[in-house]
């Protein structure tokens, strides 16, 4: 029979694969196409739900593509190659949008950083017209294009936004939209330039903090809840219980100090909820660490009101942590799959918690019973775990 302890960590264990397979898992290869059609090769893009699918025609340098971004009704997306330099300037693209009353693709070239968006003749190739399809609220771009210059490895970019009074307006600055541009290889699928370093510390900053607020101290707080109500779990949860919180506050440490870096380095944007949200937990956990100091002996008349105070900070910083993760998910704008892995995440934890809930009443109710039964027998001594 496994120990209470060994279960939680199997189960710990099984939370944190889960997160790391959904986050690495290329959503792009369960995509479905209409009519039928399927692509030899697929590509999420780090921002803004996107991904690319695309079948490589050495033979003639063509490519038939599929390019899948999420948007409201009333937004408009966009993809296109970029022949000469990296980003917007100098790309021509494929803008969907439903302004017309239905979804249409709008074929231009972006000469400036507020182009014309006028219909215009790519700077490649377009051997049979392109065609979109707008269902489940993402747009779905399907284009044949001859790669410029007969090169595999292009310049690509893709971007998102809304329309305003019926019009394409431009779209947003978040770091998401700006970061949109990868150099992709038509050929191996691979990709690079799409994390540029500020990206990928943002992400590293993301990722902390999920583990560290999102799970880890969660995980701990739910191992001081139920597993000591198991005698022979008594003092293991209170190790596991101080491991969880101790390493959650480290790495979530590490992570809120990258926020404040990122922050002061982005002048002129600021998430002030998200920035005021992260400072208030730091404050919370900080002042949970030192309590430690403080706690009043087991004996103590004090100890109950540490113990409230004790389980309503702990309580704040777990609520607020996963608001200010959801927060910090709709700045960042990763791939789909990072919002559902943390929302199954949540719901482990939280099923979890129930089901220990379910399981330890029973047993917490004999040994209420017990110990009162002891305290009336003259064995006042004892007391209740902390
Ligand atoms: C593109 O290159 C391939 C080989 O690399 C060649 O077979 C093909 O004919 C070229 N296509 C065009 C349109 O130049
Ligand atoms: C390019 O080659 C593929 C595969 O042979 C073919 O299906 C496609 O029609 C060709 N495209 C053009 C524009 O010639």
């Amino acid at each position: 029979m496994a120990r209470p302890g060994h279960t939680a960590w199997l189960l710990v264990g099984a939370a944190m694969l889960l997160l790391a397979s959904a986050a690495t898992a290329q959503d792009c290869l369960s995509a479905r196409f209409s009519n039928g059609r399927t692509f030899g090769r697929c590509n999420s893009m780090p921002t803004l739900g996107a991904s690319l699918h695309w079948t490589y025609h050495p033979e003639n340098g063509t490519a038939d593509i599929a390019f899948r971004a999420q948007s409201g009704a009333d937004g408009w997306v966009g993809w296109g190659i970029n022949p000469n330099s990296r980003g917007m300037v100098g790309s021509s693209v494929f803008v969907a949008t439903q302004s017309s009353g239905s979804p249409s693709v709008l074929m231009t070239n972006l000469d400036s950083t507020s182009p014309s968006l006028q219909p215009a003749t790519l700077k490649f190739n377009v051997p049979v017209a392109p065609t979109v399809e707008y269902s489940g609220g993402a747009y779905t771009i399907f284009a044949t294009i001859a790669l410029p210059g007969n090169a595999t490895q292009q310049n690509t970019v893709w971007q998102a936004g809304s329309l305003s009074g019926g019009q394409i307006a431009p779209h947003p600055t978040a770091p998401a939209n700006l970061a949109s541009a990868t150099r992709l290889d038509f050929l191996s699928g691979s990709s690079t330039g799409a994390s540029n370093s500020r990206l990928r510390r943002k992400n590293i900053h993301g990722i902390l903090n999920a583990v560290a607020w999102g799970i880890l101290i969660p995980t701990g707080a739910i191992i001081a809840r139920y597993l000591r109500v198991f005698e022979s779990a008594d003092p293991a949860w209170f190790y596991l219980h101080i491991a969880c919180q101790c390493s959650g506050y480290i790495l979530g440490v590490a992570g809120w100090g990258l926020g404040l870096k990122l922050g002061s380095e982005s002048v002129g944007v600021t998430y002030h909820p998200h920035r005021n949200i992260g400072i208030a937990i730091f404050s919370l956990a900080t002042l949970q660490v030192f309590a430690l100091l403080l706690r009043p002996d087991k004996k103590n008349k004090y100890r109950l009101y540490w113990n409230i105070y004790h389980h309503s900070v702990g309580y704040s910083v777990i609520i607020l942590g996963a608001i200010n993760i959801f927060k910090g998910l709709d700045i960042l704008k990763p791939a789909s799959g990072y919002k559902t892995a943390y929302i199954a995440v949540l719901a482990t934890l939280g099923g979890i918690a129930l089901c220990l809930e379910a399981i330890t009443w029973p047993i917490a109710i004999r040994k209420r019973k017990r110990d009162a039964n002891k305290a009336t027998n003259g064995n006042a001594g004892w007391q209740q775990g902390a």
